[in-house]
């Protein structure tokens, strides 16, 4: 069985004390769902502060981003190995933001993914296509490009832990959520192309979660979909009450029907 994770992307928002509040409220809420993988991504500037309040706890820590090199003169970056040493365990990887404000490509994404998997950090890669894409019926096209793209040049052992994010970029901070059954058959597709291009044994065991305005009102119907097995959560992971609502929700569903 896939353990789920439900991860909440903080953007640009909070400042220290409102991020230490946030993760504190969660922690007091969750600290016994063993059955749900939990993982908050604050700003860089907020990364050591939460880091600090969730050594040895069930919710782990993320980043939203990282740079591919190791250390060197490249202002305003910060390298996988900043990142571990303020207890981070996973990082985002090609958001959607990123790609589109910051030029994001599919080659700098997979210099990233690399050193996330050098350094262990286990790397959360997002993919999905804007509205044009789905409307020319290329969100699958789209997808397998963003995805072979990242994965170039990586062994089935060194992608064992991967996380990939589908997020249609339609849905993401718009209020529209992708429904179950479009979100499903892009994660049945992604899941068919990790099978091709690796093996049954790595596509059946790789965690696929869905992004996109995902809330307590949607998440029951998408998470008892076979191949969903988690969220990346923006909005609705800055209010303490519906990110832990969500992570209850998901907990009960997998400790009933959903195997
Ligand atoms: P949203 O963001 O839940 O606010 O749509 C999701 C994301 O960008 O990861």
């Amino acid at each position: 069985m896939r353990q789920p994770i439900i991860a909440g992307n903080w953007k640009m928002y909070k400042n220290v004390n409102e991020a230490i509040e946030l993760v504190n409220n969660i922690k007091r809420e969750v600290y016994d769902v063993a059955n749900v993988g939990i993982v908050v991504c604050p700003t860089f500037t907020n990364l050591s502060d939460v880091g600090q309040m969730l050594v040895e706890n069930n919710v782990a820590l993320g980043a939203q981003n990282c740079y591919w090199e190791k250390e060197g003169a490249f202002t305003g970056e910060v390298s996988v190995d900043m990142l571990k040493s303020v207890g981070c365990k996973y990082v985002i990887i090609g958001h959607s933001e990123r790609r589109k404000y910051f030029g994001e490509t599919d080659e700098t994404v997979n210099m990233r993914i690399k050193a996330a998997i050098e350094s262990e950090i286990v790397p959360i890669l997002c993919v999905g296509e804007t509205l044009e894409e789905r409307e020319a019926s290329k969100t699958i096209e789209i997808v397998e490009t963003q995805i072979k793209g990242a994965l170039k040049g990586f062994s089935e052992k060194d992608i064992v832990s991967l996380v990939i994010a589908y997020e249609p970029v339609w849905a993401i901070g718009t209020g529209l959520t992708a429904t179950p059954d479009q979100a499903q058959e892009i994660h049945a597709a992604i899941r068919k192309l990790i099978a091709e291009l690796y093996s049954d044994v790595l596509a059946s065991s790789m965690r696929i979660i869905y992004g996109g305005s995902a809330k307590p009102e949607n998440i029951e119907e998408l998470m008892r979909e076979e191949d969903i097995d988690g969220g990346l959560i923006g909005g609705a992971s800055l209010k303490p009450e519906s990110f832990i609502d969500m992570i209850k929700k998901t907990s009960k569903l997998y400790e009933g029907t959903k195997d």
